[in-house]
């Protein structure tokens, strides 16, 4: 395989990959397109296995796909029935704190627009920086910050997949937000409303960066979603995004450890309510 000198694919290989990629999985699937497609963060992975006539695809056998290497990261392709839609769900999401370029970080969401889908559900597992909020609040992203210099779509532009400026005002569909807002009412939950900021990792944030964030208007932090957020954007696919917010952030509560076992605990605490909302979220988009 070309590399570029970033260690990503350069762009004569691009759509060949993405076409590969893609037809192999609609092999296995029997279905030329999706409706859309879903990407589980830290924890929320079962949800996969409550969709019907469900095919399981191993990243590893889909062509040029990246192999996820995080605990609670299963690495499959689970394509079947969410309600009325099709959905490819991804246990498992490639991070840029992986080691993978941001292009290999981003080629599942541009598979998916290959797939025919029309937009893809972000889900992840963030720090909860708004003082108001606690850890296990549910939080519809409604814009994002990323401060780092890396851009999934650095590089020259495959314009058969989209413009080589494009516009990122409406990232976050507005009616996807108010259908989740109005889902979550049904369901009783409250859910929080605001700004994810991306932060590569795999350090979490210090004090002092989480004090920066939150002057800078984010509410939550966490290490993945953007990069696939811009990527969506690029390829006009429709996003919906939703961080848990599984611990308080570095020293929001004074002199405590941040670890991965609490975001993986408060994950399982909230993934029967997080599923709900997505299940009833993908039935009215
Ligand atoms: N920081 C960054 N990413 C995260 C955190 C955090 O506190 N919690 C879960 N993902």
């Amino acid at each position: 395989m070309i590399k570029n000198f970033f260690g990503g694919f350069i762009l004569e290989d691009l759509l060949k990959k993405l076409e590969e990629s893609a037809d192999y999985i609609k092999q296995r699937i029997n279905r030329n397109k999706i409706d859309g497609g879903l990407v589980l963060g830290s924890g929320l992975g079962e949800m996969a296995d409550s969709l019907s006539d469900s095919t399981i695809i191993d990243y590893k056998d889909i062509p040029n796909f990246p192999v996820s290497t995080v605990p609670g990261h299963k690495g499959r392709l689970v394509v079947g029935k969410l309600g009325n839609k099709i959905v490819a769900c991804m246990q498992g999401r490639f991070h840029y704190y992986e080691g993978y370029s941001m292009d290999k970080v981003v080629f599942p969401i541009q598979v998916m627009k290959k797939l025919s889908a029309e937009f893809v559900i972000l889900t992840n597992a963030a720090g909860c920086v708004n003082k108001d909020w606690k850890p296990g609040d549910l939080m519809l992203i409604t814009d994002h910050i990323k401060l780092s210099w890396d851009n999934p779509m650095r590089g020259p532009n495959e314009d058969k997949l989209g413009l080589r400026f494009f516009d990122m005002s409406h990232a976050y569909d507005s009616r996807f937000l108010n259908i989740a807002k109005e889902e979550a009412k049904n369901l009783g939950i409250n859910l929080r409303e605001g700004v994810y900021m991306f932060l590569s990792g795999p350090s979490f944030e210090t004090p002092a960066e989480i004090r920066a964030v939150r002057t800078l208007g984010a509410d939550a932090v966490g290490m993945s979603t953007v990069p696939e957020v811009i990527a969506a954007s690029h390829c006009n696919l429709k996003v919906l995004g939703i961080s848990c917010l599984t611990n308080m952030a570095a020293g929001v509560l004074g002199d405590v450890e941040l670890n991965h076992e609490e975001v993986l605990e408060t994950g399982l605490k909230v993934k029967k309510v997080f599923s709900q909302l997505i299940r009833n979220v993908v039935e009215k988009i």
